[in-house]
């Protein structure tokens, strides 16, 4: 074990955020990126992991302050030495055995590190230790400056006991208060479909809003390939986007060929391998998009996904009724969906997408840095922010949408989308078997080895 960690010898990039920054020579500051992933603009530091048998701390406000002064040199880390001086003049930490990691904000060296150690993370998030089921080693006392004593590990193990029981009771209390809801909202739509009044209102609204007189009917071919690209691409998107928010060292990084066919004044910035799919497969699901927005209104076919009345709010309750009474709806996605499966479309073609592209482009180095008007009434942690509850909307779109396709007429359901025939056959199913295994078939490829060689026609790739 190493005890005196020159940064200028030891440091790895701990984040894509730090990839592209050398380790800096003894007296050199750390430089902070600008971007964690795209090396855009800042972001905060990865979350800590747990359960990985390592305690991850984060200090932050209320726990051990670091001395930050300009100037300010080696932090000794040592045997009751838990205040760590990060200067901007150096980055030089001196680990002692059992001693803390440090993890300093964006674009720091990544200091030498003992067997069985603590992970703080010195950035501005709370102080919250985070232990999991899988952590071994104990909280580390930072802010009381000392290393743990071989006293606190039982202790240490129990807390670590306790912490899973208690994380698994709040579990279990939430999946029961769940299904205890659940159970209430089945019950109550139950007694409302029962009453007169409500029969004589569900006689009005059926759930199904009417359809201008030239509505197309049924699912074209296009369509259905439309969907399955978009599936395969959001999908995949979904995944990169999670690996980049996720991955803590990425196992690759990508930077453009300046020379090829995409030019620019200024040098192509460096990136996770992770962060290039996510947006190669943006641009693919865009362009996917933009067909999709042509042929829908040049054919029509709009009108089946866009409300063209008011009532389609309360036939959209109409139908969240009949769901919510396991009495559902009467299935006729070839000739109108109901209202609540049109406001979903809608909502996912016209609001979530437009969002996902908004944001992303917003955290992307396509963003005009210098835009100081826009970028302070479009903050990046906003994009950030908005971006996450976007991906969030489009899985729990995607769950429900499936179950209900599987649950309401599968057969029919499918032949529709991947055969183009309203029948009761089994085209559709062996289609769409077909469409999932090479999904499932893209989830796994979707790795460094094989996405290299692509990633290389464009640029360098570099590990
Ligand atoms: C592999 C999983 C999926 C399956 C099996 C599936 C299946 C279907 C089916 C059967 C329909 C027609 C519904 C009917 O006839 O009643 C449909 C429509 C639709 N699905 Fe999916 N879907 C999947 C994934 C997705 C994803 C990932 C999205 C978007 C994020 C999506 C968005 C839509 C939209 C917007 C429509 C309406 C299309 C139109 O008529 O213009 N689907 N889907
Ligand atoms: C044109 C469309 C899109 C663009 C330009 C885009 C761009 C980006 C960029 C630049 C980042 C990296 C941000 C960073 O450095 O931390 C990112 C992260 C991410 N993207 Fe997208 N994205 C798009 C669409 C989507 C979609 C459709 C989804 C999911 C449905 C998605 C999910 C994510 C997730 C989960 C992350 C990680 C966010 C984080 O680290 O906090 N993205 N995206």
């Amino acid at each position: 074990m190493s005890t005196t960690g020159d940064s200028s010898t030891t440091a790895a990039p701990n984040t894509a955020r730090d990839a592209s920054t050398p380790a800096s020579g003894p007296g050199t500051a750390p430089r902070a990126e600008p971007n964690a992933r795209s090396e855009g603009p800042l972001r905060p530091p990865p979350k800590p992991h747990s359960n990985s048998g390592t305690a991850n701390a984060t200090l932050g406000t209320g726990m051990a302050k670091p001395a930050l002064g300009l100037g300010a040199a080696n932090p000794t880390l040592g045997t009751g030495t838990a205040t760590p001086t990060l200067g901007l003049g150096a980055a030089k930490p001196t680990l002692g055995s059992n001693m803390a990691k440090p993890t300093l904000g964006p674009g720091a060296a990544k200091p030498t590190l003992g067997s069985n150690m603590a992970k703080p993370t010195l950035g501005p998030g709370p102080a919250k230790p985070t232990l999991g089921p899988g952590a071994i080693k104990p909280l580390m006392k930072a802010s009381a400056g000392s290393a743990p004593s071989a006293t606190d590990a039982p202790l240490s193990v129990a807390r670590v006991r306790e912490t899973g029981i208690r994380q698994w009771v709040r579990s279990a209390i939430a999946a029961i208060t769940a299904v205890v809801v659940l159970a209430l909202v089945v019950l109550g739509a139950q007694w409302l479909r029962a009453l007169p009044s409500v029969q004589a209102w569900l006689v009005e609204y059926s759930g199904h809003s009417e359809l201008p007189d030239n509505t197309p009917t049924g699912v074209p071919a296009w369509l259905g390939w439309q969907h399955f690209l978009n599936a395969f691409f959001i999908v995949l998107i979904i995944r990169s986007g999670w690996m980049v928010r996720t991955a803590n060292r990425p196992e690759a990084y990508w930077i453009r060929t300046n020379t090829g066919m995409i030019r620019t004044k200024n040098t192509p910035k460096r990136m996770s391998l992770d962060l290039w799919l996510h947006l190669s497969l943006d641009a693919l699901w865009v362009l996917n998009g933009i067909v999709f927005y042509i042929i829908l209104f040049a054919t029509g076919q709009w009108m089946r996904i866009v409300p063209t009345s008011w009532d389609v709010i309360p036939n959209a309750v109409s139908s969240a009724l009949q769901y919510a009474s396991l009495n559902w709806p009467p299935e006729n996605g070839w000739i109108n969906y109901n209202a609540l499966q049109v406001l979903a479309y809608f909502a996912v073609v016209f609001v979530a997408a437009p969002l996902a592209v908004i944001s992303g482009l917003r955290m992307s180095a396509a963003w005009p840095k210098n835009a100081e008007q826009l970028n302070k009434a479009y903050p990046v942690e906003a994009a950030r922010a908005l971006h996450v509850r976007v991906m969030l909307f489009f899985v729990a779109f995607v769950i429900v949408h499936v179950v209900l396709v599987l649950t309401t007429g599968a057969l029919l359901n499918l032949n529709h989308m991947y055969a183009a025939q309203d029948a009761q056959s089994w085209t559709g199913f062996w289609i769409f078997v077909v469409s999932v295994a090479v999904m499932v078939a893209a989830w796994f490829l979707a790795r460094p080895a094989f996405l290299s060689p692509i990633a290389s026609l464009v640029g360098k790739v570099s590990r």
